[in-house]
């Protein structure tokens, strides 16, 4: 059966984790898969995480099914934190889902049974699995201008230019906070002509938000989904819990549909339920239930968004501080965008070429792209990171 097949091609963000992994030098530096790391290089257990799973071990009698939208509770506490009160909840289908991933998936794979037709937009760059999943459904796949590559800011016009040519039903694939990978993120006053050109078009937006909580802070990084959703008849979100509650393995993610409330709501209720049920019938409960817990409780709330709001400090630290770095090096402002930039990512602007010298000369590892996992910086290794970036790149 498979004698004629050839495998897939590695998935470009995970393909040298391996390679770090064997290499042998002590001060190799690891910026390849969107980790957040301490400054001693762990990823730890965020504390309000281990509390909730003490108080989960204590108390859970059973583990007897759920339904297959899964913990509402944790559904509930994902919609109100991700939309606060802008829409009311009768207009929002929601499940949880296999982390954020599979948020996407189910969510493409309802608009795959309304609209198959439908193409699919996707920033220039953005994390690849939304061209190749959206393809692999069988999507029609465009991607819009996004970054411009000159500045490694916004190409404000080259985007709104392209996603004009939308057409009704089309899914525009955005970035809520954080772009992946480029960092560059869209202003309010971007939101509001992007929620102006769906309204024009009849294009839905669908919201990715992998990073609530990174770039400027809960509330702030949801101002331009919740504006969307607010305005639009319809938004689709697929939003992850793997880097702000730091529960990557335990895969949390929730997928929704905001509509008209009534029977456009339960449809997609009813499609989005038996999305999870021919996936893999019930999401995965431990991680969700950890978030919902968190969510509900005051004080473990409190805690949560007190070490959130210490994780967001450390990226804009190590931003700064390599942007600082980079501008002693090079004596130029080229690298200056890495401090503007938002979340975990920022595009270098290296070749393949200078992202191979840096993995072997430097044993500096960032993915093929040039994209550069800032919260991966450690403050020792920034000069270092920092030198080899000047001595590369020019
Ligand atoms: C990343 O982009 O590094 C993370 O979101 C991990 C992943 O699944 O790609």
């Amino acid at each position: 059966m498979f004698a004629t097949l050839t495998p897939p091609e590695p998935d470009k963000i995970f393909r040298l984790t391996g390679a770090f992994a064997a290499d042998p030098r002590p001060d190799k530096v690891d910026l390849l898969v969107g980790l957040y790391r301490d400054a001693e290089g762990r990823t730890p257990v965020m504390a309000a995480v281990k509390d909730a799973e003490r108080r989960i071990l204590e108390t859970q009698d059973t583990k007897a099914y759920l339904g297959f939208a899964g913990d509402q509770g944790f559904v509930d506490g994902m919609r109100d934190l991700l939309l606060g009160e802008v829409v009311p909840a009768a207009r929002v289908a929601g499940i949880a889902t296999v982390g954020g991933t599979s948020a996407l998936r189910q969510v493409l794979e309802m608009v795959r049974v309304v609209t198959p037709d439908a193409r699919v937009w996707i920033s220039d760059p953005s994390w690849p699995i939304h061209a190749g999943m959206a393809g692999h459904l069988g999507f029609d796949c465009t991607s819009y201008r996004y970054l411009d590559r000159a500045t490694n800011g916004l190409d404000r016009d080259g985007m709104i230019e392209d996603l004009r040519m939308a057409k009704a039903g089309d899914v525009i694939v955005l970035h809520g906070c954080c772009h992946n990978p480029s960092g560059a993120d869209l202003s309010l006053t971007d939101w509001e002509e992007v929620a102006a050109i769906c309204l024009q078009t009849g294009a839905i937006p669908l919201i990715d938000v992998a990073y609530q909580g990174f770039g400027a802070g809960l509330a702030e990084d949801m101002a331009g989904p919740r504006l969307l959703a607010q305005r639009l008849p319809t938004v689709l979100l697929a939003a992850s819990c793997s880097k702000n509650f730091g529960l990557y393995r335990d895969r949390a993610g929730a997928a929704f549909a905001i509509t008209q409330d009534g029977a456009p709501r339960d449809a997609a209720q009813g499609h989005l339920v038996a999305m999870n049920r021919n996936s893999f019938s019930f999401p995965p409960d431990h991680g969700a239930r950890i978030v919902d817990v968190i969510l509900h409780d005051a004080t473990l709330r409190q805690a949560w968004e007190a070490e959130l709001t210490a994780m967001r400090a450390t990226i804009l630290r190590n931003r700064r501080a390599l942007a600082d770095a980079m501008r002693a090096e090079t004596g130029s402002d080229r690298f200056g965008a890495l401090a503007a930039h938002q979340g975990m990512f920022s595009l270098i602007g290296a070749t393949p070429q200078q992202v191979d010298t840096l993995r072997e000369d430097h044993a500096v590892y960032v993915v093929g792209d040039g994209r550069m996992n800032v919260a991966g910086l450690s403050p020792e290794a920034i000069p270092r990171v920092a030198r080899a970036l000047a001595v590369v790149m020019g």
